[in-house]
């Protein structure tokens, strides 16, 4: 029996594959650094977790409407307005299973076969994936001969008849790269010559660093109002990865088809962790700052020590909390006899040869470059970077 085309091309992601690896080294008894996950190590603050707690108490058991709990999708609206300038009313907000699923339905409305979906590369490994999932062809934007930023002119270049969406990533994953508002006006721009539709992924707002500053392109006026559609979650900002609770909000159009959508196939999500997030989002905020902090440290621990290894190259990234270095130079080495002619050859023998699990920039289509996740403590960092220091050493040719 044949599956369908879709299904028979569906690839696990390969961060899951190469950090499942990991996961058998370690319930192994080996001593693996683990910082290939895009998840933060802290807990989830302990007023939101009340907060579920009283709501199953409250008897918060049942379905909610299938955009999400009205009281949730006006604090959603709220927060977009006081935190992001953006001028949405709550029916203009859907809330879902993690901003993951936000965006694989808004790529449902928004692509279809013979599209093009523009991701500016390094990009985060979902977006590729779901586009084919609707038939689009995902086309890689080019940024790593500009310090791996998206420019206007990058983007001009790699339009053509077919593009229909762009999906911008700031913060970004996986490069910490955050967009300046001038960047993103010129982007956009482009973007409303040639009608494409334009998702910006926030989900790392909060977590910026120096001088950087967060901007939404929906804020840029009506126009943009109704060409962006805003994606953000608490999984992030809030450590509730495993809450499942993302939105988006944008035109009334795209987020009544996106909700038709949600009512058919996983009705909205969990009504406990809807009724948490209302807590994350109108509660106090200090534990945010606190993980941010943590991050900020542990950012430059790692982008000074990297640097330090020969053959390795880090920028400073300005948000989020993974780094992208450039390890082109240590590609055509070996070490123990295996050959390293690709990033994801150098992250198996990381793990194997060195026990750090981080994952290849071939998985965000960059090739040459590995991210590290630094949602790890700074003992975990020390020693990784340690490891990384005698791999290097060890390394032949
Ligand atoms: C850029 C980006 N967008 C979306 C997501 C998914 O977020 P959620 O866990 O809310 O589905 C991730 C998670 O790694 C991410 O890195």
């Amino acid at each position: 029996m044949e599956m369908s085309h879709i299904a028979a091309n569906a690839k696990p992601s390969a961060t899951l594959a190469l950090n499942a690896q990991a996961k058998r080294m370690v319930r192994e008894g080996q001593d693996v650094v683990p910082l290939a996950l895009g998840e933060p190590d802290f807990d989830t603050p302990e007023h939101i977790c009340q907060a579920a707690h009283r709501a199953i108490e409250a008897g918060y058991t049942r379905y909610t409407p299938a955009a999400g709990m009205p009281e949730l999708r006006e604090a959603i609206a709220a927060k977009l307005r006081d935190e992001n300038e953006l001028d949405y009313a709550p029916e203009q907000v859907i809330v879902c299973n993690g901003a993951k699923q936000a965006l694989y339905m808004l790529m449902l409305c928004l692509v279809e076969e013979g599209d093009d979906v523009l991701l500016p590369a390094p990009y985060w490994v979902s977006y590729a994936a779901q586009a084919r999932f609707c038939g689009a062809r995902p086309v890689a934007v080019d940024t790593t001969g500009n310090d791996l930023r998206l420019t206007a002119d990058l983007l001009q270049d790699a339009v053509t008849a077919a593009s229909r969406l762009l999906v911008l990533n700031s913060p970004s994953n996986p490069t910490g790269v955050v967009l300046t508002g001038d960047e993103l006006r010129g982007i956009l721009d482009v973007a409303a010559r040639h009608d494409l539709w334009v998702i910006s992924d926030e989900v790392y707002e909060k977590l910026i660093y120096d001088e950087a500053v967060h901007v939404s392109p929906a804020g840029f006026g009506d126009e943009a109002l109704e060409r962006v559609i805003t994606v953000n979650a608490v999984s992030k900002t809030y450590a509730m990865t495993g809450w499942r609770i993302g939105y988006a909000a944008g035109p009334q159009q795209v987020i009544k088809a996106a909700t038709s959508i949600q009512s058919n196939t996983t009705s909205a999500p969990n009504t406990i962790a809807q009724k948490a997030t209302i807590t994350a989002l109108t509660g106090t905020q200090e534990p945010v700052a606190e993980m941010r902090d943590a991050f900020d440290k542990r950012r430059r621990l790692v982008v000074d020590g990297l640097n330090e290894i020969p053959g390795v190259r880090c920028v400073m990234p300005e948000g989020a909390f993974y780094v992208f270095p450039d390890c082109s130079d240590l590609m055509g080495r070996s070490i123990n006899g295996r050959a390293i002619e690709n990033s994801l050859q150098l992250c198996e023998a990381l793990l194997e040869e060195a026990l750090i699990a981080l994952t290849p920039g071939s998985a965000f289509g960059a090739e040459g470059y590995v991210r590290l996740s630094y949602a790890a403590s700074t003992e975990e960092i020390e020693k990784a970077l340690e490891r990384f220091v005698e791999f290097v050493d060890r390394l032949e040719g």
